[in-house]
C-alpha cells in the first residue's frame, strides 16, 4: 500500500492507495477509530457500499443512498443528509464516509463541514477525478440552480482511502475525463510526468494496473503538495484552474450536456495553449487525446461570442479582465491577467 500525506499543520491527513482498499478493515478501523459512521454513496454504488458494510461489520442502517448525478449536488441533497444525521442524533464525534465520485465527495464534505459546526469525514473516491483531484484539498460545496460549487466551505478530510480496483468497473467517459485533470497535474508542474504520461499512453488507456497506480500516486503528490502551499486558494492553487477558464465556458455552452467536465477540460487546455501560441504542445496534447478518446475540437456550431459571454461568468474573473492561467513551458504555469476582450472573443478555434 503507497501512503502519502497532505501536511498542513493541525489538518494533515493521510492519503492511502492500493487495490481492494474497500475490504481492508484493519486500514478502516485505524481510520475510524471506533467512532460512529454513516457511508453516503449514491444509488450507482450499492453493490461497494455493500463491500464496505461488510468491512466494518455495519449494517445497512449505516448507509445513507443519494441519487446518482451532478444535478443532486444541490441543497436538497446536502439536507437530506443533514435531516437523516439530525434524526439519527448522530453525534459530534462521529465520522462521514464519502463514498462515491466528486458528487459525493463535495457533497458529503460540505454537510460535514456544517453538521455540529463541522465533523469528520473521511474521503472513498471511486472515479479517477475523484481520486487525483477533488477527494484531496478540502474543497467542498454544493450547486445553487446553475451557480456551479456557489456554496460551499474549506474542510479537510480525515483521510483519503483510494481503492484503485474500483476503476474498472469505470466507465471509458468517465476514465478518459479523469485523465485530462491528470495531464492537468503534469503540465502545470511536473515536466518528467508529462513524458511519463506521453510514454505510457496506451497503457494508461488501457488501465493497467501497475502504471494506474503510479500515475495516480504522481498526480495526487502534485495536488497535494500545491493544497500544502495554498489551502485556501490566494495564490498558486490558482494554477490548478489551467484549462478551466475556458472550459468551464465550454462546459456550459451545452448546459453541461455536450461534455463531461473533464473532456471540457481537456478542450479548455488546447484553448489556453493555442491563446498563446503554443502549438507544438498542442499537438503532443492532441496525440495523448487520441490515445485516451477525448476530444479535440470544439464544435463548429458553438459560437464565440456566446463562448465569451459564459467565458465572463467564470468566479475567477474580475470586472476588467479575466484570469487566465498560461503555461511558460510544459511543467511552469503562471497566472495571467487577460483584458484583450475583443480578442477574446474572435477566438475559440483551436
Ligand atoms: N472539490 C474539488 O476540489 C473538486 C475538484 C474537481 C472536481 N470537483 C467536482 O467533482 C464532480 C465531478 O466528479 P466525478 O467526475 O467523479 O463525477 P461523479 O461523481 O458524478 O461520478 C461520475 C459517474 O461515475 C459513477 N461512478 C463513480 N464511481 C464509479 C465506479 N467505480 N464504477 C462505476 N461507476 C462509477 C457515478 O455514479 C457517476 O454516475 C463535479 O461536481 C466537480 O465540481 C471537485
Ligand atoms: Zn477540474
Amino acid at each position: 500500500m503507497i501512503h502519502l500525506s497532505v501536511n498542513l499543520a493541525g489538518r494533515s491527513y493521510p492519503l492511502f492507495l492500493a487495490e481492494n482498499l474497500l475490504s481492508d478493515s484493519l486500514l478502516f478501523k485505524k481510520t475510524l477509530k471506533n467512532r460512529p459512521f454513516l457511508i453516503v454513496s449514491n444509488q450507482n454504488l450499492t453493490e461497494y457500499a455493500a463491500v464496505l458494510v461488510k468491512t466494518l461489520e455495519a449494517s445497512s442502517q449505516d448507509c445513507l443512498f443519494l441519487p446518482d448525478g451532478e444535478r443532486y449536488k444541490n441543497i436538497e441533497s446536502l439536507n437530506v443528509i443533514l435531516e437523516h444525521l439530525t434524526e439519527r442524533h448522530f453525534p459530534r464525534h462521529g465520522v462521514l464516509i464519502a463514498l462515491g465520485g466528486g458528487v459525493i465527495g463535495d457533497t458529503v464534505g460540505f454537510a460535514a463541514a456544517i453538521y455540529q459546526r463541522g465533523i469528520a469525514f473521511v474521503q472513498v473516491p471511486t472515479t479517477l477525478l475523484a481520486m487525483v483531484d477533488s477527494s484531496i484539498g478540502g474543497k467542498t460545496a454544493v450547486n445553487l440552480g446553475v451557480a456551479k460549487n456557489n456554496i460551499g466551505a474549506f474542510h479537510q478530510p480525515d483521510a483519503v482511502i483510494m481503492d484503485l480496483a474500483l476503476l474498472k468497473t469505470l466507465p471509458g467517459r468517465e476514465y478518459h475525463a479523469g485523465l485530462a485533470e491528470v495531464l492537468k497535474h503534469a503540465l502545470i508542474q511536473d515536466v518528467d510526468f508529462f513524458d511519463w504520461l506521453m510514454i505510457h499512453r496506451t497503457d494508461i488507456a488501457k488501465r493497467q494496473p501497475e502504471i494506474i497506480l503510479e500515475m495516480i500516486q504522481r498526480s495526487s503528490l502534485i495536488k497535494a503538495r500545491i493544497v500544502e502551499l495554498d489551502e485556501k486558494e490566494i495564490g498558486p492553487r490558482m494554477l490548478l484552474n489551467f484549462g478551466h477558464t475556458f472550459g468551464h465556458a465550454i462546459e456550459a455552452y451545452s448546459g453541461y450536456h455536450d461534455f463531461k467536465h473533464g473532456e471540457a477540460v481537456a478542450l479548455g487546455m488546447l484553448c489556453a495553449l493555442k491563446w498563446q501560441g503554443q502549438n507544438a504542445i498542442a499537438l503532443q496534447l492532441k496525440t495523448l487525446y487520441q490515445a485516451w478518446s477525448l476530444p479535440t475540437a470544439i464544435p463548429a456550431a458553438y459560437e464565440p461570442q456566446r463562448l465569451f459571454e459564459l467565458m465572463q461568468h467564470d468566479k475567477k474573473k474580475s470586472t476588467s479582465a479575466i484570469r487566465l492561467i498560461l503555461l511558460a513551458q510544459i511543467g511552469q504555469a503562471f497566472i495571467h491577467e487577460e483584458s484583450d476582450f475583443a480578442k477574446l472573443k474572435q477566438f475559440w478555434s483551436i
